[in-house]
């Protein structure tokens, strides 16, 4: 083999892509009850987009991103994550001036140069949604509750809900001065890497697993005791309002983002199923990344789902996706003849809807039988010459065995009959 993937990315085959195609079906189908509409930005911006969006001292940022010059010269990036990209587009596209607020989702492939293990790629896919242009807490239940309904859809019901408030520019920056002086005085207990957080992204350190570390943050100054006023007045009131949903949360003073665009509510949605990379969605609010990328005063939230890793959080369940792969009906055929009739049976039958496969290999009765068995077909037909003459056919079903003799000219009726359920 001379090729292989690039690291960190996946061939995703069938039958698996039907349950990518139940997932994107399911995700159109609720984020449009809850009224989002879909959105679809480039797969590359200029780089800059990202470097003021999620912040220029972020992982993200500063290590994985695919970065390259085009051939104008241009540094271009594949996009990282969604939101940046779907405020520059608000902005340039001056929804602003249309009624607010706006409402939108995205399905997509991110980058992200990162070590590759279970639940974690270079290449992944993420379902996201962004409500623009309203501060109103309800809106921020309603972006969780939204996601916490479509993981309920797919069966998922039993995962970890954690939510923080991180304040605004005003709280956070004296909260995060505060946090500095409580990890200078307890460096030394800390991990090198987190050392050398202090003084570039002190909030990341809450984030460390490390056990000396841990012990550090245990008692260090909480981000929910130092918010102003109207933070915690905001907090409480996405509190109130997720206990009307009956949404169950844990409040997480750790939980601090990986990106820097985050004020107030963040939250994440974790599956302990899952190891490390336990987070199946992340998101918050972002009231002052459209000020950083286009200059204007507009408030944001939104999530994001990692498709990948809502389907190990199934499979670690063993839950199974309602999905089908399969035909209604196979026609098995002796002779050209009838491969030649059966041809235009197969046509019609397929423009009404019905499932239909034929061998394109010269096969063998037997070995046709085989092929329609290993493609769950759920019917036969066996077509030759005699069954031309007199009009007639036996047509099978798979499963029970069950048999039937039919009019040929009546083929579609039956098909129509049998797909409704009709036992033979
Ligand atoms: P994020 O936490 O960076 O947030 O990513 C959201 C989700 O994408 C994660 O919870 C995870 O499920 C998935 N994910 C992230 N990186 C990888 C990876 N390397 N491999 C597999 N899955 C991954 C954001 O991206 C924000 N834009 C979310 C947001 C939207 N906040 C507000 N609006």
């Amino acid at each position: 083999m001379k090729f292989n993937a690039p690291r960190g990315t996946n061939d995703i085959l069938p039958p698996d892509t039907l349950k990518w195609q139940y997932i994107e079906k399911k995700t159109h189908e609720i984020f449009s009850n809850y009224n989002y509409q879909e959105i679809r930005t480039p797969i590359f911006e200029y780089t800059e987009l990202f470097q003021r969006g999620i912040g220029e001292v972020t992982d993200i940022v500063e290590k994985e991103m695919y970065t390259f010059a085009d051939k104008g010269g241009r540094s271009i990036t594949l996009r990282p994550e969604g939101t940046a990209s779907v405020i520059r587009s608000f902005l340039e596209n001056k929804i602003y001036g249309q009624a607010q607020p706006t409402k939108y989702y995205y399905i997509g492939p991110m980058f992200r140069y990162e070590r590759p293990q279970s639940g974690r790629f270079r290449q992944f896919h993420q379902l996201g949604v962004e409500a623009i242009a309203s501060n109103d807490p309800a809106l921020d239940a309603e972006i969780i509750s939204l996601g916490m309904r479509l993981l309920q859809d797919f069966g998922l019901d039993d995962l970890e809900l954690h939510l923080n408030s991180v304040g605004c520019g005003e709280c956070r920056p004296v909260y995060v001065e505060k946090l500095k002086k409580y990890l200078i005085k307890n460096k030394d207990q800390l991990c090198d890497n987190c050392q050398s957080r202090i003084d570039r992204n002190p909030l990341r350190v809450l984030d460390c697993k490390n056990e000396s570390c841990q012990k550090v943050i245990k008692d260090a100054p909480k981000i929910t005791d130092n918010l102003c006023d109207s933070c915690a007045d905001h907090f409480d009131e996405v509190q109130e309002y997720l206990d009307i949903l009956d949404l169950d949360y844990t409040i997480n003073p750790l939980l601090v983002r990986g990106l820097d665009y985050y004020t107030n509510t963040a939250f994440e949605i974790k599956d302990n199923a899952l190891g490390a990379q336990d987070t199946v969605f992340g998101g918050g609010r972002y009231n002052g990344l459209a000020e950083e990328i286009g200059n204007r005063d507009l408030p944001g939230i939104g999530f994001a789902l990692g498709i990948e890793r809502l389907l190990l959080s199934l499979e670690a369940k063993d839950i199974q996706l309602p999905v089908e792969s399969g035909v209604d009906l196979y026609i098995t055929v002796i002779g050209d003849k009838a491969k030649k009739e059966s041809f235009k049976l197969l046509d019609k039958l397929r423009s009404k809807g019905f499932k239909t496969e034929i061998d394109y290999l010269g096969r063998g009765v037997g070995s046709q039988m085989k092929s329609a068995d290993r493609m769950n077909a759920e019917y036969t037909i066996i077509i030759g010459e005699d069954e031309l003459n007199n009009n007639s056919a036996t047509i099978r079903n798979m499963k029970s065995g069950d048999e039937k003799e039919i009019q040929l000219s009546n083929l579609l009726e039956e098909m129509k009959k049998l797909v409704d359920k009709e036992e033979l």
